[in-house]
């Protein structure tokens, strides 16, 4: 077994391990970190699951090599939100009732979060086909659609207050 050593930073912390070289990412993430919010199911790039961001673009680590993310950046579901402080995403499937068993909703919470970085403004069409890669068995996508239509409004209106604030640091007092 062929084995190589990697620096990487996953949810901003530098990790270094030494791996077979054929270890797959998501393997990676569930059984050596431990971060098992990243789920495992198809094994062939089918259901998005897996999905995490790789330099802030999401991938499915079932299909990619752990060593292929050497020097690089993941983030992982554990590294979006948390109690208290979720995800604007996270925040929206829960008001949305967008989760039933929940298998699939930490792979369309990282899908629909980087989508809407390139996408703040999407159409619902946009958006159910960004989602043609995560497979819900639960919920039948109306409301992880809506719930993600709900995150680009609230992303969008974060943005403009942000932007008022910047024009205006006394925010209209004299
Ligand atoms: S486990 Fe990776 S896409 Fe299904
Ligand atoms: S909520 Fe169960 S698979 Fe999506």
């Amino acid at each position: 077994m062929r084995e190589r050593r990697i620096t990487l930073l996953v949810n901003g912390a530098p990790v270094t391990r030494t791996l077979a070289v054929e270890s797959l990412l998501r393997d990676f993430i569930r059984d050596d970190l431990g971060l098992t919010g990243t789920k495992a199911a198809c094994d062939d790039g089918m259901c998005g699951a897996c999905a995490v961001h790789l330099d802030g673009a999401p991938v499915k680590s079932c299909l990619v090599l752990a060593v292929e993310a050497d020097g690089r950046a993941i983030t992982t579901i554990e590294g979006m939100g948390r109690p208290g402080a979720l995800h604007p995403v996270q925040a929206a499937m829960a008001e949305a009732f967008a989760i039933q068993c929940g298998f699939c909703t930490p792979g369309m919470v990282m899908t629909i979060a980087a989508f809407l970085e390139d996408n703040p403004d999407p159409s619902t069409d946009q958006i159910r086909e960004a989602l043609v890669g995560n497979i819900c068995r639960c919920t039948g996508y109306v409301r992880i659609v809506q719930a993600a239509r709900a995150a680009a409004q609230a992303g969008r209106a974060l943005r403009a207050t942000r932007a008022g604030l910047a024009s205006d640091p006394a925010g209209g007092k004299p």
